[in-house]
């Protein structure tokens, strides 16, 4: 039985194996509408969501299975102490599959670890968003055609934007992949990701405050929120939260053919008015996002696709 805890649980191979997969689903739905009927999977949401849950719902849902699950610690168990290797013991009983969000990093690994049912990391804490990850790889895979030979921009909260750690680790094992890394002093990412991943596996970034001395020479913009969430006084965040707005003024300084992703929700980052600029890229992702875990499902549950 596997998990996923971080797009490296995957190899590179694995990982275009489940690309094309979710490729195949884009293209012939209805090969695999009756794939997981008689499945469950559970979503245990001790953290906000709207993306992920639904997606993973919907993925279910798409396949011919059904979903259980709760949004919020609140309405759980959790609300009256009981801990995560518990809860997962018990939903091992209702669902065949689960998806865990939770504000602690490590929190699905440890319910991984007494599991007897694949556990999904659907994002801990700042540390890691794996789905995320395989919704942005089919994403730029599908929309450039490569997942190698890039210039990729990751501009905003980098110190918390689990997102971003989680694409970083996946993308170093791609050739010639380059990073401009744009953010304000205090949101640089953390110096694990700058020292074990980018530096131990020789790959050229740069580190760069101003998002208009990058915007010339990217052939991607992964723009972020600034999370609020994880920040412990309101004053820093206020300071901080509008550090960037791409705007229109902006995407005119940027390649005809750069896209711009972001793994939503937005706050003020990108201003709606690039919504309409071919190059925006953030709503297909979304759609994305149901391919790649309609895909993941079906690899974590070995279900026979051919
Ligand atoms: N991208 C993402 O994780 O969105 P949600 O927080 O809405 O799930």
């Amino acid at each position: 039985m596997r998990h996923l805890m971080s797009p490296l649980d995957f190899s590179v191979e694995e990982l275009d194996r489940l690309l094309d997969l979710a490729h195949d689903i884009e293209k012939n739905p209805d090969k695999y509408a009756h794939l997981c009927d008689g499945k469950r999977i559970a979503t245990l949401f001790y953290e906000p969501s709207t993306r992920t849950r639904l997606s993973f719902e919907a993925a279910m849902m798409n396949l011919g299975g059904k979903v259980l699950g709760f949004s919020s610690a609140d309405s759980s168990s959790a609300a009256k102490g009981e801990s995560v290797s518990d809860t997962i013991r018990m939903v091992s009983c209702y669902a065949d599959i689960c998806a865990m969000r939770h504000p602690k990093e490590g929190a699905p690994l440890v319910a991984s670890m007494v599991s007897s049912i694949p556990v999904i990391n659907a994002g801990d804490g700042g540390h890691q968003h794996p789905t995320q990850t395989l919704t942005d790889l089919l994403t730029i895979r599908s929309l450039k055609g490569r997942l190698d030979n890039l210039t990729i921009g990751l501009c905003g909260d980098l110190k918390f934007g689990r997102t971003v750690h989680s694409l970083i680790e996946a993308l170093v094992r791609y050739e010639n992949v380059s990073f401009v890394l744009i953010s304000p002093e205090e949101l640089r990412v953390p110096d694990y990701i700058r020292e074990d991943v980018l530096e131990a596996n020789h790959k050229n970034y740069k580190e760069v405050i101003r998002l208009e001395e990058a915007l010339p020479h990217l052939d991607l913009l992964y723009m972020t929120r600034v999370q609020r969430e994880r920040f412990f006084n309101e004053e820093d965040y206020i300071r901080m939260k509008d550090f960037y707005i791409l705007d229109k003024a902006k995407m005119a300084l940027a390649p005809d053919d750069m896209l711009v992703l972001h793994p939503l929700p937005r706050v003020n980052e990108i201003s709606t008015e690039v919504d309409s600029d071919p190059r925006a890229a953030y709503f297909k992702q979304v759609q994305y996002g149901v391919y790649v875990r309609m895909a993941l499902i079906l690899t974590l549950l070995e279900v026979n696709v051919c």
